[in-house]
């Protein structure tokens, strides 16, 4: 079932996307070659619990950490450990989770680390883009996968693919809520998009493969040919005549 958020609900979601946007804000500025992906896990803590809120993630069906830190070739859910050091010329996706007075913001980017080969940098910029070419379509009476559609359209004219077997997923006061939002599909299908809708959007793209697999630890997701992955994400609310993105912050955009 997808709930429609009442005012004071969305009120509330925004608080919470305000504080993982503060969150991302501090973790993008301490990337650098040299730093630990544990680091950046402490950075993002820190953030989250001063501002009164409890990171999403932390001990969500037993995930160890605040955050998913995934570098070149791991798609999603990558663990933060003290081993894991960014290197000059690595991709960097964090994904963050904050939930304020019970509700979730939920928001990933992908990272530059130093200087970048094009290709690289090519890829980041492409994800990040499917994401806003899918947003076009957000908003009422349009169709779910309208989104979906869009999306795949636009990273396929890259010659990239989109990762099928993890999706977008509505949110609220559960981290995931019903619809699942597949990052490809024909357009005019599923649910009918409602104003107060609260969907996390979430393209995972791939250079090679579209597939994954998961590795020992039952978390870290890695792309099969082990070329590199990007993945973008928001939370957003349908409004009345499109969405508005809740996870945003001042200063964001890349220079890819
Ligand atoms: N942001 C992820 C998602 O959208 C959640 C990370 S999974 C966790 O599904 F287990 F690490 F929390
Ligand atoms: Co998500």
């Amino acid at each position: 079932m997808i709930t429609i958020k009442s005012e004071r609900e969305i009120g509330i979601m925004k608080e919470a996307g305000r504080i993982t946007a503060l969150a991302h804000k501090a973790v993008k500025e301490a990337i650098r070659p040299g730093v630990s992906t544990k680091e950046l896990d402490k950075i993002a803590y820190d953030v989250i619990t001063s501002h009164g809120a409890i990171p999403s993630f932390l001990n969500y069906h037993g995930y160890p950490a605040s955050i998913c830190a995934s570098i070149n070739e791991v798609v999603i859910h990558g663990i933060p450990s003290e081993d894991i050091i960014l290197k000059d010329g690595d991709i960097i996706s964090i994904d963050i989770g904050a939930c304020y007075k019970g509700y979730h913001g939920d928001c990933a980017k992908t990272h530059l680390v130093g200087s970048v080969n094009e290709e690289r940098r090519q890829l980041v910029k492409v994800t990040q883009q499917s994401l806003f070419e899918g947003l076009k379509y957000a908003r009422p009476n349009n169709r779910l996968s309208d989104i979906s559609h869009a999306i795949e359209k636009y990273v396929k004219s890259y010659g990239y693919s989109v990762v099928q077997s993890f999706t977008g997923h509505g949110i609220g006061n559960k981290m995931h809520e019903d619809p699942s939002i597949p990052n490809f599909g024909e357009p005019g299908r599923g649910p009918i998009l409602k104003k107060g809708m609260t969907l996390a959007i979430e393209p995972m793209v791939n250079i090679g493969t579209h597939k994954v697999r998961v590795l020992e630890d039952d978390w870290t997701v890695i792309t099969q040919d082990r070329k590199e992955s990007a993945h973008y994400e928001h939370t957003i609310v349908i409004t009345d005549d499109g969405y508005e993105i809740l996870t945003k912050f001042e200063g964001e955009e890349f220079n890819v």
